[in-house]
């Protein structure tokens, strides 16, 4: 890539709202595996991974500063994580905290959003996820295949 559409790219970015500064990328087997030994049914983890590879490109850093989501699975300061540097909202958290290497608040309170959202009328946590309607639906074993789950 040139220097100007490295540039170019950046403001793109910017633009959308949608940076990723210097966090830990995950590989897809690596979110794969670590969701599973913090207890995610093996069945859902393609369904994860899709989401999650949509949501941040698997980069715990990413920050949609438009939409005001946080973290690896873009959970929302609307209703999950504070703004503030007082931990509050649905999962009792900074949204800050939800940008570190170490994805255990992020994993938690993903499953936090999955349980509350599946009481709901769709009765599929999934869907508080826009990127699940948009391209995770249906059997998404292939985000893990080769993983040795
Ligand atoms: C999902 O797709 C894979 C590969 O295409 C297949 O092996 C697996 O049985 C499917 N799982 C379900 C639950 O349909």
């Amino acid at each position: 890539m040139s220097y100007k559409s490295i540039f170019c790219s950046f403001f793109f970015l910017l633009g959308a709202g949608l940076v990723s500064i210097e966090g830990k990328v995950f590989t897809k087997c690596e979110l794969a595996k670590t969701m599973k030994a913090h207890g995610f049914p093996k069945s859902q983890l393609g369904t994860w991974v899709c989401i999650a590879y949509h949501e941040s490109r698997l980069n715990t850093k990413t920050v949609n500063h438009a939409t005001g989501d946080y973290g690896i699975f873009q959970i929302s300061h609307y209703y999950w994580c504070s703004d503030s540097n007082v931990p509050g909202k649905g999962c009792k958290i900074t949204c800050k905290s939800l940008l570190v290497d170490d994805i255990s608040g992020s994993m938690a309170c993903a499953r936090k959003v999955f349980t509350e959202t599946q009481k709901g009328k769709t009765k599929n946590g999934f869907t508080a996820w826009v990127t699940y309607k948009k391209h995770c639906k249906g059997n998404q074993s292939k985000w893990i295949k080769g993983c040795g789950l």
